[in-house]
């Protein structure tokens, strides 16, 4: 019940998901990530997973590199326009299904991919996705994707407030204006949840990332950020002295 909640709340989003969802492909963001998928795509590299595709950005870029790219996602209406975006390629096998049951996937996968889609509030499913993709990745294979991070949130809050604190303001002001800016009401900073639009999402810490990953079977875990752009956040030109905000993109392997 509670999956399929957040898959109908998902689908909700898809109309709007550029206006509202940070879009780590701007060309003013530093990803690792495509570098990454280059670097790994060849002749025996056959297969990739876009696990939680969304509205598909990574999808042309997989299928360009890759025979066999499933796009999974349990949201109907992010399937759907993802399909659009897909209609002169035919590569792209798409599969509606939670990454908790990732069953027809099993062994066929060299390389999954989930960018900003390990989000489930909940640690027994996020427990449960994480078996079914290790069990997807062939031995040999790879998963690398990206990680919305809560330690980013904490780094913006220190940079408002001391902002607030260099224009003279009391700590107590300081601290409410960097609440407001940086959105705090919309989060559970204790137990790493964003609440945004009748969603709850995750947000990682980089220990987390290790940990799951590690937990679940995968090895040679790497992690790095993706440099955000200032021209995401508001309040962002006035803190563009400073790096910006990140997020984790991580690599690890079957
Ligand atoms: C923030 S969007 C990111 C979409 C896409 N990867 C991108 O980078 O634009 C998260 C996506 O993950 C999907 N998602 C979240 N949890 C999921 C789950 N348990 N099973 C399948 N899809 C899931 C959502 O439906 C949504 O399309």
């Amino acid at each position: 019940m509670y999956m399929s909640d957040q898959a109908h709340h998902w689908s909700r989003a898809a109309a709007t998901y550029e206006a509202d969802y940070i879009d780590p492909y701007r060309p003013d963001v530093r990803n690792p990530l495509l570098k990454a998928l280059e670097k790994l795509a060849s002749a025996e590299v056959r297969t990739a997973a876009d696990l939680g595709c969304g509205i598909g950005p990574l999808l042309p870029v997989l299928a360009e590199q890759f025979a066999t790219v499933y796009a999974v996602d349990f949201a109907t209406g992010m399937l759907q326009r993802a399909r659009q975006r897909c209609a002169k390629l035919t590569n792209v096998e798409f599969v509606r299904t939670s990454l908790t049951d990732l069953r027809m996937l099993a062994g066929k996968v060299d390389v999954a991919v989930a960018v900003n889609s390990l989000v489930t509030p909940d640690l027994r499913d996020l427990e449960a996705s994480l078996r079914q993709i290790r069990a997807a990745v062939r031995p040999g294979g790879h998963f690398l994707g990206i990680a919305p991070a809560m330690d980013a949130v904490h780094y913006y809050t220190m940079l408002l407030v001391n902002r607030a604190l260099a224009s003279g303001q009391p700590i107590d002001k300081a601290r409410q204006n960097a609440a407001r800016h940086a959105d705090h009401d919309l989060y559970d900073f204790a137990f790493g949840l964003f609440r945004y639009q009748g969603l709850d999402q995750h947000f990682w810490q980089p220990f987390e990332v290790r940990y799951w990953l590690r937990h679940s079977g995968f090895r040679r875990i790497r992690l790095s950020k993706v440099h955000l752009s200032w021209k995401q956040f508001t309040c962002g030109e006035e803190l563009s002295d400073q790096p910006p905000p990140w997020d984790w993109f991580f690599q690890a392997d079957g």
